[in-house]
């Protein structure tokens, strides 16, 4: 752990070791509350007031709250669930890529064509957003992810977003759906605006990383020619690729950031209350502690030590969706088209640089 000054002049710390990183992450005198949290670096939505975060946005709680939450969504989650959800996930990446391919060879921007629909369609169906509404959701999703959105216009999609979301609850409340808001308004005691930030959460933590996971992913093997030749050789590698890609491009590149709630010695330094804990991911994930040759790109690794979903009691509540969503997604992809490749010289491929989530912006590609 390093000191670091964040842009406001407050000296918290910065940690960059994988086994640190896990410690801070359990430790529960570092805290999740939103009160006294900066960001290290300034980023789009750090504009945005937390008082007007609704209840039920259990990402910035801590237990026992948090845990309650995490306890009614949990199922929702597990391993089976997921599985269940496979076939219906092929299919709705096979339609993508049938849409694409229509695009003749390209070129073909694969963000918008394939890495942001998948994950939004896969998300509106497991909340039971009405697909009349998915695009203007996605338009005012865009709006807070994006690095020219002022405050005010981020308030606003807020403010938009919360009405949609809000009729959505009623809908479900009215006639409720197999989907998991239609379950919990049945299962659980949970008041609207509860459900409302369960759902933000949901959505937000979602799409954005899935894709930029999904788009990163598959410029990262163009880019590695010999991975993604021994990979379209044997497809039984998918899942250590998969591993390797979330390790290697850790995309959640700011954060997770805690508070420390008390004054106390962590691994033999003293921690003040009220100090700001940044973890990095990609840092932690880089660790040569941790991994051998870690700046290296090998699918064949083998492990799931690393910590692109974070660790501790706020570990990814999605990540088995997640994985099974990039497994299919870049199998399903590379196998319909097996001579994909960049239309734009590689340098010219621009990247989401001060964001919380890296990715490419764009990825022409043609087949
Ligand atoms: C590759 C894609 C993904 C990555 C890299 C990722 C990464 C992360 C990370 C690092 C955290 C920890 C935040 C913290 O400690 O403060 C987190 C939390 C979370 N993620 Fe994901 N995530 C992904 C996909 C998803 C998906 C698909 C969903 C579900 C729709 C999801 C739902 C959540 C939720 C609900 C939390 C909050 C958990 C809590 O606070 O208890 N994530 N994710």
């Amino acid at each position: 752990m390093t000191a670091l000054r964040y842009p406001d002049g407050h000296v918290g710390h910065l940690v960059t070791g994988l086994q640190t990183a896990r410690s801070v992450l359990a430790d529960p005198r570092f805290s999740s509350l939103p009160a006294g949290k900066r960001s290290p670096v300034k980023v789009p939505g750090s504009e945005l007031s937390t008082d007007a975060l609704p209840a039920g946005m259990f990402v910035n709680m801590d237990p026992p709250e948090h845990t309650r939450y995490r306890r009614l969504l949990s199922k929702h989650f597990t391993i089976r669930r997921v599985r269940e959800l496979r076939p219906r996930i092929q299919e709705l990446t096979d339609r993508l890529l049938d849409e694409m391919a229509n695009g003749d060879g390209g070129p073909v921007d694969l963000v918008r064509a394939f890495a942001k629909p998948l994950p939004t369609l896969v998300t509106s169906e497991l909340l039971g957003l009405p697909e009349t509404d998915r695009a203007e959701f996605g338009r005012h999703v865009d709006v807070l992810f994006s690095l020219s959105s002022s405050g005010e216009e981020m308030q606003q999609s807020m403010t938009t977003l919360g009405g949609m979301l809000h009729a959505l609850i009623a809908a479900a409340r009215k006639d409720p759906g197999p989907d998991i808001l239609g379950r919990l308004t049945v299962e659980t005691d949970l008041n609207d605006e509860e459900l409302l930030g369960i759902t933000i959460v949901l959505l937000i933590a979602g799409l954005e990383t899935t894709t930029n996971m999904l788009a990163l992913g598959t410029y990262a093997l163009l880019r590695h020619p010999e991975q993604l030749a021994a990979l379209r050789a044997d497809w039984s590698l998918m899942d250590d690729a998969v591993e390797e890609l979330l390790r290697y491009l850790s995309v959640v590149q700011i954060g997770p950031i805690r508070v420390a709630a008390e004054d106390f010695l962590f691994e033999g330094q003293s921690i003040r209350r009220g100090q700001v804990v940044t973890v990095s991911l990609p840092a932690a994930n880089r660790d040569p502690l941790g991994f051998d040759d870690p700046d290296t790109f090998d699918i064949r690794r083998g492990t799931t030590r690393h910590v692109a979903f974070g660790s501790g009691p706020h570990q990814c509540m999605g990540h088995h969706l997640a994985r099974l969503e990039l497994a299919i997604g870049y199998e399903s992809l590379l196998r319909r088209f097996p001579r994909l490749e960049l239309a734009v010289p590689a340098q010219e491929v621009g990247t989401r640089e001060m964001m919380v989530t890296y990715g490419v912006l764009k990825l022409p590609v043609r087949w």
